[in-house]
């Protein structure tokens, strides 16, 4: 007969991959307690994708994620990959739709999503402590023993569920890297992801473009990403800056192209097709007006020709402006931080946990899934994809 307090696997996180890796290990007939000190499961999935939950995306692949090791996330996304996850969906007539680049959302609500992974935790007979916090987690006799409300729980096995420290007001913390280096494991720096960059008082002439958003390609590091750009009071938003701003290391640059879409000799092609107009106004063909003006101001405070009609312009001044327009530098001068940051970067080193069942090489029993590991994906359902894989990998192999 075992004692109360005592199951196979205690999960620390009920976020997307806690609450994947305990109905899946429930599922097998493993007694698993999971525990979060939110007072509810599964926060950052009910804000997720403006309440509607990007849950996954068709294109996932290892390339997708950043990680110190590129191959580390190879073995789990093979094993549960976006059709396994759609299945589940479909399984609990949660209707979806996909909006753009193979991202797949909810038609109603991201509710539907965190009800769903809390019936499944239900129906495998996971026990959820929800509210308090952990005060203690020790391991001695090959038991990992975990205290909460002065009340202490056991198992073999403990999973470190905890995400990272993003959007700190829902609850997020960097307690998987404490516990991760109680136990001995390496951290690679935490960094925000996915996150606003700012601009700094070279580029304040930006600020007034607050609001206003075009397609642009962005590239950093030589990695690009073609999508929309988005203007704030503080600097550079956008599913395009995000995505760049993981790349992005500090005091370097990032490189905008405006015209993305328009041939290589297309001024030169404007001043013979149009030789009365300006580049402004030719510009506002392509982009936004205030995008326009901004842009051709900047340029003209050092090519004053440039605000003459094209044809009084010379064919080297505008290939040199439309060479500016297509590899506009900006070196932001920091990012919005964990406060505003979708994911965090870094974490629990990849080199310490097995790929295929994300234990602890060194650590028996310890497992650690989901943002908190050292894998990061980009925007667009890719980082929940990783937490219900790493977490159903671990969920099997408990
Ligand atoms: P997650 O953060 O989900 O869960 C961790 C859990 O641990 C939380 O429930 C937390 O309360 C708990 N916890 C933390 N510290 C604890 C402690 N000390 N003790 C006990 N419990 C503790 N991704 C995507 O693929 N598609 C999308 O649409 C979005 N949208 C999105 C919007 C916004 C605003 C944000 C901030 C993030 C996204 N993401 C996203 C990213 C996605 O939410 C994220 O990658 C996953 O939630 C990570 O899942 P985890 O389970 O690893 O952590």
């Amino acid at each position: 007969m075992n004692a109360p307090d005592a199951f196979d696997a205690i999960v620390l996180g009920a976020g997307a991959a806690g609450m994947m890796c305990a109905a899946t290990a429930g599922a097998r007939g493993l007694r698993v307690l999971l525990i979060d000190h939110a007072p509810e499961p599964g926060r950052k999935i009910l804000i997720s994708g403006g309440g509607r939950c990007n849950f996954t995306n068709l294109h996932t692949a290892p390339d997708r994620y950043l990680s110190a090791n590129a191959h580390f996330a190879k073995s789990a996304l093979r094993r549960y990959t976006p059709h396994d996850f759609l299945a589940l969906v479909e399984r609990y007539g949660i209707a979806w739709h996909e909006k753009t680049l193979g991202q797949l959302f909810c038609d109603g609500s991201a509710r539907q999503i965190v009800a769903m992974l809390s019936e499944e935790c239900t129906a495998a007979s996971v026990t959820m402590l929800l509210g308090s916090p952990v005060s203690a987690i020790d391991h001695a006799d090959g038991l990992y023993r975990v205290t909460v409300d002065g009340r202490t729980w056991s198992a073999p096995s403990m999973v470190l569920a905890t995400g990272g420290p993003s959007i700190p007001k829902l609850g997020a913390t960097g307690f998987a890297y404490d516990v991760a280096r109680q136990f001995g494991l390496s951290v690679v720096q935490p960094r925000p992801a996915l996150v606003p960059l700012t601009l700094g008082a070279e580029d304040a002439l930006f600020q007034s473009l607050s609001g206003v958003s075009a397609q642009v390609e962005v590239s950093c590091n030589k990695t690009s990403f073609r999508e929309a750009a988005l203007f704030t009071h503080r600097g550079l938003s956008g599913p395009a800056m995000l995505q760049i701003s993981s790349y992005w290391q500090h005091r370097t640059a990032i490189a905008v192209n405006f015209l993305p879409d328009v041939e290589a000799e297309w001024l030169l092609n404007q001043k013979r097709l149009q030789p009365r107009t300006t580049l402004r106004r030719a510009l506002t063909s392509a982009l936004p007006v205030r995008l326009a003006e901004v842009l051709t101001d900047r340029m003209a405070e050092e090519a004053r020709s440039l605000g003459a009609e094209l044809g009084n312009v010379s064919d080297k001044s505008l290939r040199a402006a439309q060479a500016h327009l297509t590899a506009w530098t900006f070196t932001p001068n920091g990012t919005e931080g964990f406060a505003k940051a979708e994911v965090t970067a870094g974490g629990v080193a990849t080199r310490d946990l097995s790929s295929q069942t994300m234990m602890a090489t060194r650590v028996p029993g310890l497992y650690v899934i989901g943002e908190a590991v050292d894998v990061t994906g980009w925007l667009g359902g890719y980082n929940f994809q990783w937490a219900w894989a790493s977490g159903w990998a671990a969920g099997q192999a408990l």
